[in-house]
């Protein structure tokens, strides 16, 4: 099964994304992590990436696609994926519709979770990360159970740099721009699904496995 999540920045895609991958045991593959990773690491990519993320800024096409598509070549993949902040842009879907359409496969559903803007800032600022195994936690609805330690590993949580309000503002503009066109996109494919966003994340994840099954 292959799977697109769609959704505004902090709507809770990576937290459906990785109860997604348990449950049907495909990979995760998040966009978003593969670039911090590489911050963390201090590579090429990441040192080009860490310039468009801390302005809140898409990184380049160039740059993400290739990225995904070799991602999909790793065995794990063989029974589909989870993609989580990837296609963001028209020409990023584009290229993900060409690159299966090559191997005569394509994608079975694109999850849109709604979220209104109004709720997105509290989303975020509410939003802690872990620096070790990267597992996201929030301070009200999802809180790690010792203050600002990571369950899984035992790290410091922090707050995402792109997590401050003057980024989510711009985070939330490209996402309108650049992002949302994607609805239609995968809408005219009859391929669409929405979920309700904004209930508990126990809830969020009933109505994504009445879709998918
Ligand atoms: P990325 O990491 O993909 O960020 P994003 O899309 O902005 O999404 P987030 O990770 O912020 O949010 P989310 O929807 O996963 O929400 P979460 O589950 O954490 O991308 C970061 C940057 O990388 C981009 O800005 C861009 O620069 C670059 N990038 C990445 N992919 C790219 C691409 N393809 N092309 C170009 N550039 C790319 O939830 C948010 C918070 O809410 C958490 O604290 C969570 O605990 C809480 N929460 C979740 N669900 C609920 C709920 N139902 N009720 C209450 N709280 C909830
Ligand atoms: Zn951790």
């Amino acid at each position: 099964m292959k799977i697109i999540m769609l959704g505004a920045p902090g709507a809770g895609k990576g937290t459906q994304a990785k109860r997604i991958a348990e449950k049907y045991s495909i990979p995760h593959i998040s966009t978003g992590d593969i670039f911090r990773a590489n911050i963390k690491n201090g590579t090429e990519l990441g040192k080009k990436a860490k310039t468009y993320m801390d302005k809140g800024e898409l990184v380049p096409d160039s740059l993400v696609v290739d990225l995904v598509i070799d991602r999909f070549k790793e065995p794990d993949c063989a029974n589909g994926y989870v993609l989580d902040g990837f296609p963001r842009t028209i020409p990023q879907a584009e290229a993900l519709d060409e690159a299966l359409k090559a191997i005569g496969e394509k994608v079975d559903y694109a999850i849109n979770v709604e979220v209104p803007d109004e709720n997105i800032i509290n989303r975020m600022s509410g939003r802690r990360a872990c620096v070790g195994c990267g597992a996201t936690y929030h301070i009200k609805y999802n809180p790690t159970k010792v203050e600002g330690i990571c369950d899984a590993c035992g790290e410091k949580l922090i707050l995402r740099d792109d997590d401050k309000p003057e980024t989510v503002k711009n985070r939330l503009d490209v996402y309108h721009k650049q992002t949302q066109p994607l609805i239609d996109y995968y809408a005219k494919q009859g391929i669409m699904k929405e979920v309700d966003g904004t209930v508990d994340m126990d809830e969020v994840f009933n109505s994504i496995v009445k879709i998918l099954g």
